[in-house]
C-alpha cells in the first residue's frame, strides 16, 4: 500500500497567513499540521509516501522531511499546480503508485483516538475502495454518504444543501489501483474540480465500495477556520500535557512500528536542536 498526503488547496480562508505559508505548516499545539495525517499513514504501516502540495510550499516540505529516510520512510513530492481538486492526485502519482493500491489523506485532517478501524483496513485491504463515515453536525459542509435501513450505502453526495444524513466522509480513503484510470476520465464539477466523491460514486456504481462507520471514541477533528484550528490546539495541549506523551510524534512512531532501530533514533536525536520536543525524545530513548 502506498501512501499520498494531498497538503494542497488555496488555503485563502486563512488570509493573511496563507499569504506566506500553507495550513498544513501551521502548527497545531506542538507539532505541523502534516504531522498528525502523516503519523496516520505511518501507524497503518504505510513507508511509501508522495507529499503533493504547490510549488511554493514543496521546498519547505522537503526541508522538513527531506528524504524521509531518518524516519524509515521513502518520502516523495510532486506538484499540484492549481487547486484541481482531490482526485487529481491519483494522476498527479500515477509514476509513483505503479501497480500498488493506494491510501490518500488530506494534509488537514486530523484523527486521533482508537484508528484500529483504519489500520485493519489497510492491513487486510484487497480491491476496490473503502471509505469511513464519521457523524457530524455540519454535513453539508462535507462529502456525504446515505445509508439504507440496513446500513447498506446508498448514495455519496458533495457538500449538499439538504444533506440526507449526518455522515460526513472524512478525507482518509482507500482504493485499488484502479483509482487512478477512475481519475483520469473524471470531468470538473461545477466548482472546476476532479471530484473524489465522484472517485467514490464510481465505486459505489460497481458496487465495489465499502463503506466502514467510525464510531465513538476517534476524534475527527474540523481544521476549516481559525476556531477550528485553536480548538484542535486546545485539545491536543490537554491530552499531552495529561499523559506527559506527544500524539503524533513521527520519530516515536518510527521507533515504535520498527521503521528505525535504537541506534538511528539516536543519530536522529542529535540532529534535533535544544527544544522542548528533544526533550521528549530523550525520555522516550530512555523509557
Ligand atoms: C473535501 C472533499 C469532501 C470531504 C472533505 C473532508 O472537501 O471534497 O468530500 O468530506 O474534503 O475534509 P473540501 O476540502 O474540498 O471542502
Amino acid at each position: 500500500m502506498k501512501g499520498i498526503i494531498l497538503a494542497g488547496g488555496s488555503g485563502t480562508r486563512m488570509y493573511p497567513i496563507s499569504k506566506v505559508y500553507s495550513k498544513q505548516l501551521t502548527l497545531i499545539y506542538d507539532k505541523p499540521l502534516i504531522y498528525y495525517p502523516l503519523s496516520v499513514l505511518m501507524l497503518a504501516g504505510i513507508k511509501e509516501i508522495l507529499i503533493i502540495s504547490n510549488e511554493e510550499t514543496i521546498p519547505l516540505y522537503k526541508k522538513l522531511f527531506e528524504t524521509g529516510s531518518a524516519l524509515g520512510l521513502n518520502i516523495e513530492y510532486a506538484v499540484q499546480s492549481a487547486p484541481n481538486g482531490i482526485a487529481e492526485s491519483f494522476i498527479i502519482g500515477e509514476s509513483f503508485i505503479g501497480k500498488d493500491n493506494v491510501s490518500l489523506i488530506l494534509g488537514d485532517n486530523i484523527f486521533y483516538g482508537k484508528l484500529s478501524f483504519y489500520y485493519e483496513t489497510v492491513k487486510d485491504f484487497k480491491s476496490g475502495a473503502i471509505i469511513f463515515a464519521y457523524q457530524v453536525t455540519d454535513p453539508q459542509r462535507y462529502g456525504i454518504v446515505e445509508f439504507d435501513r440496513n446500513g447498506k450505502a446508498i448514495s455519496i453526495q458533495e457538500k449538499p444543501q439538504v444533506p440526507q444524513s449526518n455522515y460526513a466522509i472524512p478525507g482518509l480513503y482507500i482504493y485499488d489501483n484502479e483509482v487512478v484510470n477512475i481519475s483520469k476520465n473524471l470531468k470538473p464539477s461545477s466548482r472546476n474540480e476532479l471530484e473524489i466523491t465522484d472517485v467514490n460514486k464510481n465505486y459505489l456504481n460497481k458496487n465495489k465500495l465499502r463503506v466502514e462507520k467510525i464510531g465513538r471514541g476517534v476524534a475527527w477533528l474540523d481544521t476549516g477556520t481559525p476556531e477550528a484550528l485553536l480548538k484542535a490546539s486546545n485539545f491536543f495541549g490537554v491530552i499531552e500535557d495529561r499523559q506527559g506523551l506527544k500524539v503524533a510524534c513521527i520519530e516515536e512512531i518510527a521507533l515504535t512500528k520498527g521503521f528505525i532501530n535504537k541506534d538511528q533514533f539516536k543519530a536522529l536525536i542529535d540532529q534535533v536542536p535544544n527544544s522542548i520536543y528533544k526533550d521528549y525524545l530523550v525520555k522516550v530513548l530512555d523509557e
